[in-house]
């Protein structure tokens, strides 16, 4: 109410200032807010309105702004700022008349078509996309009278397709009547659909907009994707198509922010004058959202320049056409690959359930579509492992210097002797058995031969994040005995249907530890894979104390697979340690002995250990 009252007292003001000829009628102003009284879409803005019009009617200054441009420049200005909405306007128009809403001519059928054909673009894309652009949006009793010629010529084709680009990036125009129509052409027949309610300022009522059970010809459907294409200039009636088709979901938008016009706006000529106002008469509001798209417009799904729209929604369109094929493929690699197969076939069956129910039909890439899918394959499985992957191939084998080496060695490693003669032994990754098998000697002489004369030793695998499990028994044999084989663990491959037995080994570079001395190995919520079959081997085995916090609860490292012939990869864990005896440590991870922060877990290991070599001295 203040603000309204600002408006009019600060125009009146404003023209005390200039004292020129008198050009403009003095009820200018009042007569301009009486309009927007009866006539805004938005009532409850103008609240205080009326009063402001009663105390404006007394002063009987006059306006004093020579020209009459400048006028409606000053008086746009100030009902824009004062209501807070860009689509109000005043002109001066002494042309002006006003534009009879055109009726559709008898013409003969030739001509009919002739028009049809120039202001609806059709086309069949690559992969029967089809494409449609309407840059006027019909009345619904036009569209009717030419309903026939309508199917025949455009709509015919359309409904063959696979997948429609609805091209909205031109329409600015169209008939109120013509929503329920467009949308339900796009929906099912049962149940009618809510679709809008505009709310009408002059007649004071509002009208719901709801789908139709009835259609001339058949509809597309709910299962085709459908991209609409937008622009800055896409407006009204057509933002109001595009907004209600994407909030029910069946419609993606790709282009620009729309314009953020109004249903209906008409242009009031002020009294007697040649000034005219622009005013918003009637009022969106979306039964879904309970909000609108008017002044700020719809907000587009994947958001381009209106120029590039087209091919996005192509690349869109391609990439939704493969996702069937792509899910059902992981699908299937689950089944026949995953280590658990019980776990394998569950997970693959809710997979193609989210497929049908639709779950994957708003994917507008393929990084969308990899996420997606990652996260899904987590949540189903639990199975951190079992996931999409880049199959960025390994980098080929360097060729390392001795000297290279070393200095690898060095920052992999580390190593530290504590009092007491305790041992210990940090390091981040499991290597693989070929590789470190090459480099054993070096790793001997420059990591183990530091710590293998301790008294006890503190393994810290808080960091480590696994790698591959070939080298495990290799580096579990140096904790036991050489006259004693040791079954470590039975590693089962889904792939091959085979177990292998993982020994310790009879042979090794460089001097054992042996089973004798103490073990301690810190753990941590990130102690993953290889490091966590190892953790749980040493402590299966009674061979080791463990410290820390639980392990990740990972898996044993996945192999890669192409899904179908997409380039979409999976990470799929195809080995599982044995669990004829109940569960082993993936998904759950292996819990410690004495549970601590991983940040306390040295801290503890050490006490443990000082207070046992302290005391013996
Ligand atoms: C609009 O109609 C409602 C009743 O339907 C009435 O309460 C309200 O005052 C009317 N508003 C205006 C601005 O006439």
């Amino acid at each position: 109410m203040a603000k309204i009252l600002f408006l009019v007292a600060s125009l009146l003001i404003f023209s005390n200032i200039f004292v020129a000829y008198s050009a403009f009628p003095p009820s200018l102003i009042v007569d301009i807010a009486k309009i927007l009284l009866d006539n805004y879409c938005s009532p409850e803005k103008m609240v205080g309105m009326q009063q402001a019009i009663d105390a404006a009617s007394t002063n009987t200054e006059i306006l004093s702004i020579p020209d009459p441009e400048t006028m409606a420049n000053v008086l746009t200005a100030g009902v824009q700022s004062t209501i807070n909405d860009p689509r109000l306007k005043i002109t001066h128009e002494p042309e002006y008349s006003p534009v009879v809403a055109p009726q559709m001519p008898p013409l003969p059928p030739e001509q009919l078509i002739a028009v049809l054909q120039s202001s609806i673009k059709l086309d069949i894309l690559d992969g029967n996309i089809g494409y449609l652009r309407i840059d006027h949006i019909l009345a619904e009793d036009v569209a009717e009278k030419i309903g026939a010629l309508l199917l025949e010529l455009v709509w015919n084709k359309i409904l063959p397709t696979t997948a429609l680009i609805f091209d909205m990036r031109h329409t600015s125009s169209g008939d109120i009547t013509g929503i329920p129509y467009i949308v339900s052409y796009f929906t099912d027949a049962e149940p009618l659909i809510h679709i809008d309610s505009v709310y009408d300022r002059p007649s004071n009522t509002t009208k719901e907009l709801w789908s139709m059970s009835t259609l001339l010809g058949e509809r597309y459907g709910t299962d085709k994707p459908i991209v609409i294409l937008t622009s800055r200039n896409t407006n009204g009636i057509a933002e109001d198509v595009v907004y209600c088709l994407q909030h029910l979901k069946r419609a993606t938008v790709v282009g620009e922010k729309t314009a953020g016009g109004s249903v209906k706006i008409d242009k009031i000529r002020v009294a007697d004058t040649d000034f005219y106002i622009t005013v918003p008469t009637a009022k969106s509001v979306n039964p879904i959202t309970g909000a609108t798209w008017e002044v700020k417009g719809v907000t587009p799904n994947v958001e381009v320049n209106a120029e590039d729209a087209l091919a996005t929604a192509i690349k869109i369109l391609n990439i939704r056409a493969q996702v069937p094929a792509i899910i059902e493929g992981a699908a299937n690699l689950i089944t026949e690959k995953y280590a658990f197969e019980a776990a394998g076939d569950e997970v693959a069956e809710k997979l193609k359930v989210l497929l049908a129910t639709g779950a994957y039909n708003t994917v507008n890439s393929k990084a969308e579509l990899e996420t997606k899918l990652s996260a899904d394959l987590k949540s189903l499985s639990g199975d951190k492992g079992l996931k999409t992957t880049s199959n960025i191939p390994a980098l080929p084998p360097m060729n390392y210097t001795p000297e290279m080496f070393i200095e690898l060695i060095k920052v992999s490693f580390h190593t530290d002797v504590f009092e007491n003669n305790i041992g210990y032994l940090r390091f981040d990754m499991f290597g693989d058995f070929e590789e470190v098998k090459a480099i054993a000697q070096i790793i001997v002489e420059h990591v183990w031969n530091k710590v293998v004369n301790t008294d006890a030793m503190i393994i810290d695998l808080r960091n480590n994040v696994g790698g591959p499990t070939t080298a495990i028994s290799g580096f579990c044999s140096y904790f036991f005995d050489a006259d004693t084989k040791i079954l470590l663990d039975k590693l089962h491959d889904r792939p091959s249907g085979t177990t292998k037995e993982l020994w310790t080994l009879p042979e090794l570079t460089g001097t054992r530890y042996g089973t004798k001395k103490s073990l301690i190995i810190l753990t941590s919520g990130a102690t993953a894979g290889a490091a966590e079959e190892f953790v749980y081997i040493m402590k299966r085995r009674g061979r080791a104390m463990i410290v820390g916090e639980p392990t990740s609860g990972s898996s044993h490292p996945a192999e890669t697979f192409r899904v179908g012939d997409s380039d979409v990869f999976l990470a799929v864990p195809t080995v599982h340690s044995d669990n004829t005896a109940g569960p082993a440590w993936e998904g759950t991870g292996v819990t410690p002995h004495i549970p601590v922060a991983a940040e306390a877990a040295l801290g503890t290991a050490k006490a443990i250990f000082n207070k046992h070599f302290g005391g013996q001295k």
